[in-house]
C-alpha cells in the first residue's frame, strides 16, 4: 500500500502543488491548514510522514510536533518542518523536538521528491528495527515439535492471513497464550503496527476503562489534560486482551459495542472515534461457566472466539519437554553466561513425569533457577527442586524421615524400626475400620489369617478385641 502523507500549512498554494508534486508521485495525500485540524488528523488516522509549516495561523509547527510525538511516543510518524524564513536556529529546535529533517521555501519539486523518499524508508527501516527488537526481547519463537502444538500453530498462520477476525485463546496458565496472540500480530499484515497489551485482571474496572477507551480534558476530577487510550494507540495493529473472564459487565457491553461497529468513544466526548484494530483476547477461565454464573455475557463470548485457539498443558505434549530444556539451556547460557551442555537420563525422566501446573513458565522458571545456582556442565538429579524429586515418588513409597533420636552413625536397629512401623500401619487400618478386623485385612491387602498373625507377632494394642 502506499505510504501516507500530512500536509500543514496555512497557504493554499503551497497545499495545492505539494499534494498535486506527491499524489503525482504515487503517494496519498492529505491536507490541513491549522494545527486544531492537524490534531483531529493526527489523533485518528496514521499517517507515515508529516510536512509541517513552521508559522501556522493558530501556533508555531513546533507546538504540533511536539503533540505528535506526545500522543504517539516512539510510534511517532516521522515529521519534516517546512520554513519560509530560513531561519536555522528554529529549523535545528524543531530537530530537538524530533523532526526527522526540514527544508526551506521555496522549494524544488526534486528536492522534496527527495527528502520524501528518503524520509519514508528511513521510517521503514526504523520500524523493522523495533520489530524485530521487539520480536527479540518478547521471544516471540514458538518451541514445539508436539503434533497438537503444531495444529495451533497451523491454525496461527490461517489465521494471520485475514486481517480482521477475531481470536480468542485458551489454555492453563503459562502455556503460552500471549506468545500466541503476539504470533498473530508479527504474522500478519499488521505487524508494522502497534500489538497493545492490556491485562484486564490487574486494572481496576473503572481504571481500564478509562486506560482502554482515553478520555478528553474535564471527564473526570482527575482529567487534567486529554489521555489516549490504548484503543487509539493500537489503531491498524492488534489489541491483545488479557485475562478477559475478568472483565467486569458494564466494560463488556462497551467492549462488545466497539466490536460491532467499530467505534468508540473517549470518556467525556460525544464524537465517535473509528478503529481499525483486530481484537485477540486470552484466558485460563471456564468462560461457558462464567456465562451461566451470569458474569460474562454471551454475546461477547461470541464476538470474542469467532476462531477459538486452544494450547494444550505442557503435561499433554510431553515431547516438548526436552526441546524446551534445550531451548532454555541455550538462552540462559548465553543471558547467565553459563554453560550447560545436556541433561543426565534420570533427571530427564523426572521430568517428563513431572506434572507441570504452572506449564512452559514453570519449565523456564526452573532452568533459570538452577543455572542461577549451579555451575554444571550437566544437569542431574540433584540439582532437580524438591518438588519434582516428590512428585516422581509413587504412591506406594513414602518419604519417611526418622526421628532425631535415631542416628544412623550410631547404628540403628532395622528390624525394631520395621516392626514399629508395621504395627503403625495396622493400628491407624484399624482405626479407620473402627476394629473390624475383616475390613482391616481388606485395607491392608493381605488375608485375615496374616493379619490375626501379624497383631499377636507385634502385639497391636487393642488386637485382642476378635470380633470375628
Ligand atoms: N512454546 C514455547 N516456546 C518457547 N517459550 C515459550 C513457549 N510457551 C511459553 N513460553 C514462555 O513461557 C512463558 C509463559 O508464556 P506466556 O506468558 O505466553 O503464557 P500465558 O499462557 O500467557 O500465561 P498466563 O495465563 O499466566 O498469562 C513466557 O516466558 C514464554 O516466552
Ligand atoms: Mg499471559
Amino acid at each position: 500500500m502506499s505510504s501516507r502523507i500530512l500536509i500543514i500549512d496555512d497557504e493554499k498554494l503551497i497545499r495545492e502543488s505539494l499534494t498535486h508534486l506527491l499524489t503525482g508521485a504515487g503517494y496519498r495525500v492529505e491536507v490541513a491548514g491549522q494545527i486544531a485540524d492537524a490534531r483531529e488528523l493526527v489523533v485518528k488516522e496514521n499517517y507515515d510522514l508529516i510536512l509541517i509549516d513552521l508559522r501556522l495561523p493558530d501556533g508555531s509547527g513546533i507546538e504540533l510536533l511536539r503533540f505528535i510525538h506526545e500522543q504517539a511516543d516512539d510510534h511517532a510518524p516521522l515529521c519534516i518542518m517546512m520554513t519560509a524564513y530560513g531561519s536555522v536556529d528554529t529549523a535545528v529546535e524543531a530537530m530537538k523536538y524530533g523532526a526527522y529533517d526540514y527544508i526551506n521555501k521555496p522549494f524544488k519539486s526534486h528536492e522534496i521528491l527527495l527528502i520524501v523518499k528518503l524520509a519514508l524508508e528511513t521510517g521503514k527501516l526504523k520500524r523493522e528495527v523495533r520489530d524485530i527488537i521487539s520480536s527479540q526481547s518478547q521471544e516471540s519463537d514458538i518451541i514445539s515439535v508436539d503434533p497438537a502444538m503444531e495444529r495451533v500453530m497451523s491454525m496461527v498462520r490461517k489465521v494471520a492471513r485475514n486481517r480482521d477476525v477475531s481470536v480468542l485463546i485458551r489454555g492453563e496458565s503459562g502455556t503460552g497464550k500471549e506468545l500466541v496472540a503476539r504470533a498473530i500480530h508479527y504474522l500478519s499484515e499488521r505487524a508494522d503496527k502497534p500489538f497493545v497489551s492490556i491485562n484486564c485482571a490487574s486494572i481496576p474496572g473503572n481504571l481500564l476503562e478509562s486506560e482502554l477507551f482515553g478520555y478528553e480534558r474535564g471527564a473526570f476530577t482527575d482529567a487534567k489534560s486529554r489521555k489516549l487510550g490504548l484503543l487509539e494507540k493500537a489503531n491498524g495493529g492488534t489489541v491483545f486482551l488479557d485475562e478477559i473472564g475478568d472483565m467486569d459487565a458494564s466494560l463488556q457491553a462497551k467492549l462488545l459495542r466497539v466490536l460491532e461497529e467499530s467505534k468508540f468513544r473517549r470518556l467525556g466526548s460525544v464524537e465517535d472515534i473509528e478503529i481499525d484494530a483486530r481484537f485477540v483476547s486470552a484466558t485460563n477461565q471456564q468462560l461457558e461457566k462464567l456465562i451461566e454464573e451470569g458474569k460474562f455475557r454471551e454475546d461477547l463470548y461470541y464476538r470474542l472466539k469467532v476462531i477459538n485457539i486452544v494450547i494444550p498443558p505442557l503435561r499433554e505434549r510431553r515431547q516438548d519437554i526436552e526441546i524446551l530444556l534445550k531451548y532454555f539451556f541455550d538462552h540462559f547460557n548465553r543471558k547467565l553466561k553459563k554453560s550447560v551442555r545436556e541433561i543426565s537420563p534420570g533427571a530427564m525422566e523426572l521430568l517428563q513425569k513431572y506434572q507441570w501446573r504452572g506449564n512452559v513458565r514453570e519449565l523456564k522458571n526452573m532452568v533459570e533457577r538452577i543455572m542461577i545456582l549451579e555451575d554444571t556442565e550437566v544437569i542431574t538429579e540433584e540439582h532437580l527442586p524438591l518438588e519434582v524429586l516428590s512428585a516422581s515418588r509413587d504412591k506406594n513409597s513414602f518419604g519417611l524421615v526418622l526421628p532425631r533420636e535415631y542416628d544412623f552413625r550410631q547404628g540403628v536397629d532395622f528390624n525394631e524400626l520395621v516392626k514399629s512401623f508395621s504395627r503403625y500401619l495396622i493400628e491407624e487400618a484399624m482405626k479407620v475400620a473402627g476394629g473390624n478386623k475383616a475390613k482391616t485385612a481388606r485395607l491392608l491387602n493381605m488375608d485375615r489369617g496374616t493379619l490375626r498373625y501379624q497383631i499377636k507377632k507385634l502385639g497391636v494394642a487393642g488386637g485382642d478385641l476378635d470380633d470375628d
